[in-house]
C-alpha cells in the first residue's frame, strides 16, 4: 500500500527538479497580488500600513482608528472614529446560534479551533452573497466576543454581555475575566491588537484572499484564514515561546537548553521570518511593553533573546535569524495574564481586519487566483486490473 511517506517522497524528488524551470517551493519572492494596504519593507525592518509607519501607530493609534484606516484608506476625523467606535460596539452580540455551537464543544477544544467553528457558525447563519463591508464589520465586532465567550464556557462560566463604552481591546480583556482592565492593560492590549492588523502576503491573508477570489463569503474567508495562521510556521508559535520560556526557567540555564535545541535541529519559536532578516519592526514595540508590564518575566525573555541570537548566528550562519512578532507577543500576553492557547487566536482577533480589509481589496478588481503545478508525475500508464496488480 502507497502511505503518506511515499506520497511525500516522491513529490519532495519533484520540488526539487521543478525548482529551475520557474516554480519556487513556498512561493518565496512571488508578487500574487498588488495592495495598497501594508508594506513589508524585510531588509529595512520596517512595516507600514497605508503609509503610516506601525511603530507610530502602535504608540498613537487606537485600533478602531486603524481598522478604519485599513477599510477606509485614511485616518477618521475625530467624528468618524466616534462613528467606527460606535459601529463596531453596536456589532458586539453573540447570536444564539453561536452560542449553541459553542457549547457543544468539548471544554478541551483549542480555542483557535473554536474560533473557527464560531465564525464558521456565524456565517452559515448570518452571511449571503459574496464578500462586503457589512460582513468585515460584524465579523471584526465579534471575532473577540466569540473567542471569549468559549474561553468561558470551558471553565464552566457563562458568556458575558460586551459594554459598548469600551473600546475594542479593553471590552475583549473584560469580555475574558469579568473584570474592568487597568488602562496599562488596555494601552498594552491595543498596541497588540494594532501591530498585528495586517502584515502584507502572509501565509494567512493569501488564504483569505483566494477564496473571497472564487466569489465566496467573507466568513469562508476568514475560516481560512484561521485555519492558516493556526500552524506554528505562521501564528501558532506564541505559545510554544511561552513553554520554552517555562521550560529554561531561569538565566543560568538558558545557554545550555537553546544549544541542546539547536544542536538537534530544533527550531527556536519566535525567531526568524520569511521576509524580514533584520529585526522584526513589531517585535520592539512590544519588547517595550512587555518589560513594563512584568520586569521580572521580561528580564528572562530578554535574556534568552539575547542567547538565541548569539546562538543562531553560530548554529545557522549567514541565515539572518533575528526575534520575529511571536516572541514578544508571547511575553506581552503571558503579562496579561491570557492563557498561552489564547495567544494565536487574539493575533487572529487583531489580523481580522486585515484580512478583511485584503478580501475588500480583492473585489475591487477580483481575478480568480487559480496558479499552476508542474506535473512531474508517470504518464501513458495503461490500467491494470486489481487482480493483476
Ligand atoms: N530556529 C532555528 N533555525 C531556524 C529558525 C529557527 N527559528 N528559522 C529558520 N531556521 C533555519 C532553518 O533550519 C534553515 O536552516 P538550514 O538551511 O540549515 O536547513 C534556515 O534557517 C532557513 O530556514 P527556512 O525554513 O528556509 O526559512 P523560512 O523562510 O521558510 O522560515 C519561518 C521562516 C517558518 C518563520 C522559520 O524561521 C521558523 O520556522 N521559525 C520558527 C517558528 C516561528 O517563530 N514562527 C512565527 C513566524 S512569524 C509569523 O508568521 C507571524
Amino acid at each position: 500500500m502507497s502511505d503518506t511517506t511515499t506520497i511525500l517522497n516522491s513529490n519532495s524528488t519533484a520540488v526539487k527538479s521543478a525548482e529551475s524551470k520557474g516554480f519556487k517551493a513556498g512561493l518565496e519572492g512571488i508578487v500574487a497580488a498588488t495592495t495598497a494596504l501594508s508594506k513589508v519593507d524585510g531588509t529595512a525592518g520596517r512595516l507600514i500600513y497605508r503609509g503610516y509607519d506601525v511603530q507610530d501607530l502602535a504608540r498613537n493609534a487606537i485600533y478602531e482608528e486603524v481598522v478604519y484606516l485599513l477599510w477606509y484608506g485614511r485616518l477618521p476625523n475625530s467624528t468618524e472614529l466616534e462613528w467606527i467606535k460606535n459601529k463596531l460596539a453596536a456589532d458586539r452580540t453573540l447570536p444564539a446560534s453561536v452560542l449553541s455551537t459553542l457549547r457543544g464543544l468539548p471544554a478541551t477544544t483549542q480555542p483557535m479551533d473554536a474560533l473557527r467553528t464560531a465564525v464558521s457558525a456565524w456565517a452559515a447563519s448570518s452571511i449571503e452573497g459574496s464578500p462586503s463591508l457589512d460582513q468585515a464589520f460584524a465579523l471584526v465586532s465579534r471575532m473577540p466576543v466569540f473567542l471569549a465567550a468559549f474561553h468561558r464556557l470551558r471553565q464552566g462560566l457563562e458568556p458575558l454581555e460586551s459594554i459598548p463604552e469600551l473600546s475594542h481591546a479593553a471590552n475583549y480583556l473584560y469580555l475574558l475575566t469579568g473584570n474592568i482592565p487597568s488602562e496599562n492593560f488596555v494601552k498594552a492590549m491595543n498596541a497588540y491588537l494594532v501591530l498585528l492588523s495586517d502584515h502584507g502576503m502572509n501565509a494567512s491573508t493569501f488564504a483569505a484572499r483566494v477564496v473571497a477570489s472564487t466569489e465566496s463569503d467573507m466568513g469562508s474567508a476568514l475560516v481560512a484564514a484561521i485555519g492558516a495562521l493556526k500552524g506554528p510556521l505562521h501564528g501558532g508559535a506564541p505559545s510554544k515561546v511561552k513553554d520554552m520560556l517555562l521550560a529554561i526557567g531561569s538565566l543560568d540555564h538558558a545557554e545550555t537548553w537553546l544549544r541542546d535545541a539547536l544542536s538537534h535541529n530544533v527550531r527556536l519559536m519566535g525567531f526568524g521570518h520569511r521576509i524580514y532578516k533584520t529585526a522584526d519592526p513589531r517585535s520592539l514595540p512590544l519588547q517595550e511593553l512587555a518589560k513594563l508590564a512584568n520586569p521580572e518575566v521580561y528580564e528572562l525573555a530578554h535574556h534568552v533573546e539575547e542567547t538565541a541570537l548569539l546562538l543562531l548566528e553560530e548554529y545557522k550562519p549567514g541565515h539572518n535569524l533575528y526575534t520575529n512578532v511571536e516572541f514578544y507577543s508571547a511575553v506581552l500576553l503571558d503579562s496579561l495574564n491570557l492563557p498561552g492557547d489564547l495567544f494565536t487566536p487574539t493575533f487572529a482577533v487583531g489580523r481580522s481586519a486585515g484580512w478583511s480589509a485584503h478580501v475588500l481589496e480583492q473585489m475591487v478588481n477580483n481575478r480568480l487566483i487559480r496558479p499552476a503545478a508542474e506535473y512531474k508525475g508517470l504518464l501513458d500508464l495503461a490500467f491494470v486490473s486489481v487482480d493483476q496488480r
